[in-house]
């Protein structure tokens, strides 16, 4: 049993509030919290069983970070797109030229599984250093059974080689690979057929889709959630990021973990949203890279009570962050978060995005991941642009070394 003393904790425990408690302490046994509270409290017999001690030197400790939206496996870069997009093509345009989506799908299919590896390890460490604990790898540059397989087994890898959680999610409906062109309805039978195969691998924890204009109808992302839920799979979606389809209503209808995005999400979507258990994952940096100007209806998510969490979504296209901390500061900065809905957004609410309810507050019987700061008070976690104040993350009860 290990107790770590001089912790200025931040537990986030309950619906609102930071949970502040100076001269806080933890006790952890293996991967789990046994207890937290301040330090003169501790139950005697608690404190007879202690075998280490760790004194955190009064540093703030919050839950560990949770990035609950990436698509980090995937071959190349775009930053030729981001060029063009500055000269005035919109990122629709460029898609409906057979550019993005697409020309990350050539890359990835051109890659092999070791060159996937190696590149998608450097962005996941990039993370890693910043305090992330847990983090979801979707799929979708694959595209066929056995691209979609490799990528979703680099992320399994990642997990265990960075000593970090790895949450699985297939998007196969993310895009019409070439071979399918003019026959998306056929595609998706395709998606949906290879489910049951990267299922039977462990490869998917929950299955996603882009539903959009330049993506799949709303239609078509119905047969995926059906085909998820035969097979007893949590769905998610990429909802209402450059129109409003009420791709959300019906996320909501099959009781999705999270929808995410949200910038064109109409008061129907927030009514489907309120009081669903559904997550609403907000994407600033895809919001900022796009150059998008249509806020997500926050004030209204707000006041219907709908749980908010925030990720990097990093991807080559349309948000290349490698920084949580800094999705956190611009989830206040462009869409008016407060700091303490925007760290609930990296921790607590990401967590229920992924359907994991033991992580994302310090309380007794969650797992011991949190994250140890250089920082006086959790609002700073907001507030530098850039600054990295992470001193220790620990996983699982053991301090991560990589
Ligand atoms: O979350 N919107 C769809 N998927 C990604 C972008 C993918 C890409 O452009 O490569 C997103 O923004
Ligand atoms: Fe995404």
């Amino acid at each position: 049993m290990k107790l770590w003393t001089q912790a200025h904790l931040a537990t986030l425990t309950g619906e609102s509030g930071w949970g502040l408690l100076e001269h806080g302490a933890l006790v952890s046994e293996g991967e789990h919290l046994l207890w937290v509270g301040a330090l003169d409290q501790l139950p005697h017999e608690l404190a007879t069983q202690i075998d280490t001690q760790q004194d955190l030197g009064g540093a703030l400790v919050t839950p560990g970070l949770i990035d609950a939206h990436t698509h980090l496996v995937y071959g190349g870069l775009r930053a030729n797109e981001f060029e063009q997009r500055l000269q005035g093509a919109s990122y629709e345009d460029i898609a409906k030229a057979g550019g993005g989506i697409r020309s990350t799908v050539t890359a990835t299919r051109a890659a092999s599984e070791a060159q996937l590896y190696d590149a998608a390890a450097k962005r996941l460490q990039a993370l890693l250093n910043e305090g992330v604990t847990t983090v979801e790898i979707k799929s979708g540059y694959g595209l066929s059974l056995d691209a979609e397989l490799a990528c979703l087994r680099v992320a399994q890898r990642l997990g265990t080689a960075l000593n970090v959680d790895v949450r699985k999610t297939y998007l196969g409906a993310h895009a019409v690979p070439p071979e399918f062109a003019g026959r998306a309805d056929a595609y998706v039978d395709a998606v949906c057929g290879w489910m049951a195969a990267l299922q039977q691998q462990g490869l998917v924890d929950a299955v996603d889709a882009f539903c959009e204009g330049i993506g799949f109808t709303v239609a078509q992302t119905r047969r995926v959630f059906e085909t998820a839920r035969g097979l007893g799979l949590p769905v998610k979606l990429h909802a209402e990021q450059l129109s409003d389809l009420g791709g959300t209503q019906l996320a909501c209808e099959f009781g999705a973990l999270s929808c995410d995005h949200l910038e064109y999400l109409s008061p129907a979507g927030v009514q489907a949203l309120a009081g669903s258990g559904s997550v609403a994952t907000l994407l600033p940096g895809a919001y900022y890279f796009l150059r998008e100007t249509k806020l997500p209806p926050i004030q209204a998510l707000r006041e219907a009570g709908v749980p908010m969490a925030i990720a990097t979504d990093h991807n080559p296209g349309t948000s290349p962050a490698l920084s949580l901390l800094l999705m956190i500061n611009m989830a206040c900065t462009l869409f008016r978060l407060t700091p303490e809905e925007a760290v609930r957004g990296a921790t607590i609410n990401a967590a229920r995005a992924l359907g994991l309810k033991d992580r994302g507050q310090l309380q007794a019987g969650q797992r011991a991941d949190f994250c140890v700061w250089d920082a006086a008070h959790p609002n700073e976690l907001a507030y530098f642009l850039g600054r990295n104040p992470l001193l220790l993350a620990v996983r699982g009860g053991q301090i991560r070394t990589t």
